[in-house]
C-alpha cells in the first residue's frame, strides 16, 4: 500500500522564500516539513511513500537520497547522532513520481495512479503535520469496519472557514464516524451541508484513480480530487472520521508554519 504526498506546488504564500527552496523544504523545529509526512506514511502500514514532485524541486530528492560521503564525514569527526540522522532520512522508502503542469490536486494523485497499482492508498496533504501519526491507523480501523470503504478526515470549522475547505454531508453512524452523502469543493457558507471540512488525509479505494482520469475541471479549473470522491459515492460508501483539530499542525501559511514550530518545539 502506498501514501502519495502531492509536493508539486509553487509554494506562491512564501515567495520569496521558496523561490530556490520548496515550500516542503522549510525547516520545522529540526527536520523538513515533508519529512514528518513521509515518516507519518511510513509509520501507517504505507510500505512505500510516492511523492507527486515537480521537476524543479530537486532538494526534496536530494533529502532522501543516501549520502555516504556525509555520513562518513560525520563519523570521523565523531557527530555520530547527525550521522546516524542523515543516515536515516536516506534510507526512508520514498519514491517519485511528476506532475509537469499544476492541474490540481486530483491531477497531481492520478499522476501516481501506476505506482499506487490498483490497491487502496492513502494520499496525505503537507499542509498540515500529524506528528502523533495516529491518525491514518485511526482511519484504517473505520475502513475494516466498513468492508474496506473509503475514509476521510474532516474536521469542524466555523463558517467563516468552510469556504477555504472541501466539506462533507452526511449522518452520524457511531461516535466520531459519519457516513459521507455528498462533498462540496470549497461551497461558499450558505451552500455548505456542513461545518465538517476535509482535513488532508485520506484512505481511498483504488476506483478512485479511475474517477480521477474521468473528472472535469472544477472550483479554480482545476481537477478536484473532492470530485472524484463525490463521483465515487455513486458506487461505493465513504466515511467520515472526525478528528481533534489540536492532532494536527497547518504549515499552510507563513503565520501557522511559525506558529507550528513553535508549538512543536515548545513540546520537546
Ligand atoms: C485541499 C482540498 C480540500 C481540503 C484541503 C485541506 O484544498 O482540495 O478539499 O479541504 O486541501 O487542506 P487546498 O488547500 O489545496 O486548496
Amino acid at each position: 500500500m502506498k501514501a502519495i504526498i502531492p509536493a508539486a506546488g509553487l509554494g506562491t504564500r512564501f515567495l520569496p522564500a521558496t523561490k530556490a527552496v520548496p515550500k516542503e523544504m522549510l525547516l520545522v523545529v529540526d527536520r523538513p516539513a515533508i519529512q514528518y509526512v513521509v515518516e507519518e506514511g511510513l509509520a501507517s502500514a504505507a510500505d512505500e511513500v510516492i511523492i507527486v514532485n515537480s521537476r524543479e524541486k530537486h532538494a526534496i530528492e536530494e533529502h532522501f537520497s543516501p549520502n555516504p560521503d556525509l555520513v562518513s564525514l560525520l563519523r570521523e569527526r565523531g557527530k555520530n547522532a547527525y550521522a546516524d540522522a542523515v543516515e536515516y532520512v536516506g534510507n526512508l522508502n520514498v519514491g517519485y513520481v511528476y506532475q509537469d503542469e499544476a492541474l490540481g490536486l486530483g491531477h497531481a494523485v492520478l499522476c501516481a495512479a501506476e505506482a499506487a497499482a490498483g490497491e487502496p492508498f492513502y494520499v496525505l496533504l503537507g499542509d498540515v503535520l500529524v506528528p502523533g501519526n495516529q491518525m491514518l491507523p485511526a482511519m484504517q480501523a473505520v475502513s475494516d469496519a466498513h468492508g474496506g470503504a473509503s475514509v476521510i478526515a474532516v474536521m469542524p470549522v466555523p463558517d467563516e472557514e468552510v469556504s477555504r475547505f472541501g466539506v462533507i454531508a452526511g449522518s452520524e453512524v457511531s461516535e466520531g464516524v459519519w457516513k459521507v452523502d455528498a462533498l462540496v469543493e470549497k461551497p461558499a457558507l450558505e451552500d455548505a451541508p456542513s461545518n465538517l471540512a476535509v482535513f488532508g488525509r485520506y484512505l481511498l479505494t483504488p476506483r478512485v484513480m479511475e474517477l480521477l482520469a474521468q473528472v472535469q475541471p472544477g472550483v479554480g479549473g482545476e481537477i478536484q480530487l473532492t470530485d472524484a470522491l463525490d463521483a465515487l459515492l455513486v458506487e461505493e460508501e465513504m466515511y467520515a472520521l472526525v478528528v481533534d483539530p489540536a492532532d494536527g499542525f497547518d504549515t499552510g501559511t507563513v503565520p501557522s508554519w511559525l506558529e507550528t514550530n513553535n508549538t512543536l518545539f515548545a513540546q520537546r
